[in-house]
């Protein structure tokens, strides 16, 4: 834990990826984890344009009980700390998959999000996109003005990452001297991939999470436990 200490204290660029771990202290069930499956099905069956257009009211259901969930949920401790972090560090990047808000919450500024907004909806029609932070929803599936059906601002399966933001989120891994991997599976793609790529550009790779991952051989350092507890040790 030290010498991680020491690396990100010491670093004049520093990026962090975040994934669904870093807010289960805040209560919101991760992807792969217990609860990760809601109502018999699992993420990769509702988060698809397949199941969307299959079942629009299914899939908002299950959206809708997770923007009910986050919009009853806090920040934890992990979140606070790495909006603490970016206040010291000469130059950050917050690149989280997670689409809960928990960071912009916490503080955090400069947030790339790869998987999107759960507080975005994007109409199929008109492909208006505005952010909705109601926690329920009067109808489901919602619709726009124009009449057309809204979908959540999030990226499905099968999805291309906005372009714009996954082009920063490269730079941003292949610049840092030290990326901090926090809360992922590292399983999904593009976004694990940013870990052997900042790696290969030279940075210290620390991961924080409470199991072994399939990068945990491979960075320089893996810390196991709850980001909650580790986070805020780590950046004082
Ligand atoms: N602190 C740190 N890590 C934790 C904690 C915690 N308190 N609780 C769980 N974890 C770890 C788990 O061990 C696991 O490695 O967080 C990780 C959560 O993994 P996933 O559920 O797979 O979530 P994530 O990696 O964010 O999934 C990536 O998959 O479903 C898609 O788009 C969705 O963005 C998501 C992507």
């Amino acid at each position: 834990m030290q010498q991680a200490r020491e690396w990100i204290q010491s670093a004049a660029s520093v990026a962090v990826l975040t994934g669904a771990g870093i807010s289960a202290e805040s209560g919101i069930p991760t992807f792969r984890g217990p609860g990760g499956v809601w109502r018999s099905f699992r993420p990769e069956e509702l988060a698809t344009p397949q199941a969307f257009a299959r079942d629009p009211k299914l899939v908002w259901e299950w959206y809708d009980w997770r923007r009910g969930l986050i919009a009853e949920a806090q920040p934890n401790a992990g979140h606070h700390a790495l909006a603490e972090l970016e206040a010291r560090a000469a130059r950050f990047t917050l690149i989280t998959q997670n689409v809960d808000g928990l960071h912009d919450r916490a503080g955090s500024r400069n947030i790339l999000k790869l998987h999107g907004d759960i507080w975005n909806v994007r109409c199929q029609s008109c492909g208006r996109e505005r952010r909705d932070l109601r926690p329920k929803l009067p109808e489901l599936p919602p619709r726009c003005d124009c009449g057309g059906l809204l979908r959540p601002g999030v990226v499905w399966f099968g999805e291309a990452l906005p372009p714009e933001v996954w082009e920063r989120a490269e730079a941003a891994a292949g610049a840092a001297e030290v990326l901090l991997v926090a809360g992922t599976s590292a399983v999904v793609y593009p976004a694990a991939g940013l870990v052997p790529y900042a790696r290969q550009a030279g940075a210290k790779v620390i991961e924080v999470n409470v199991d072994e991952t399939a990068f945990s051989h491979l960075v320089d350092c893996s810390l196991r436990g709850p980001a909650g507890q580790i986070l805020p040790r780590l950046i004082s």
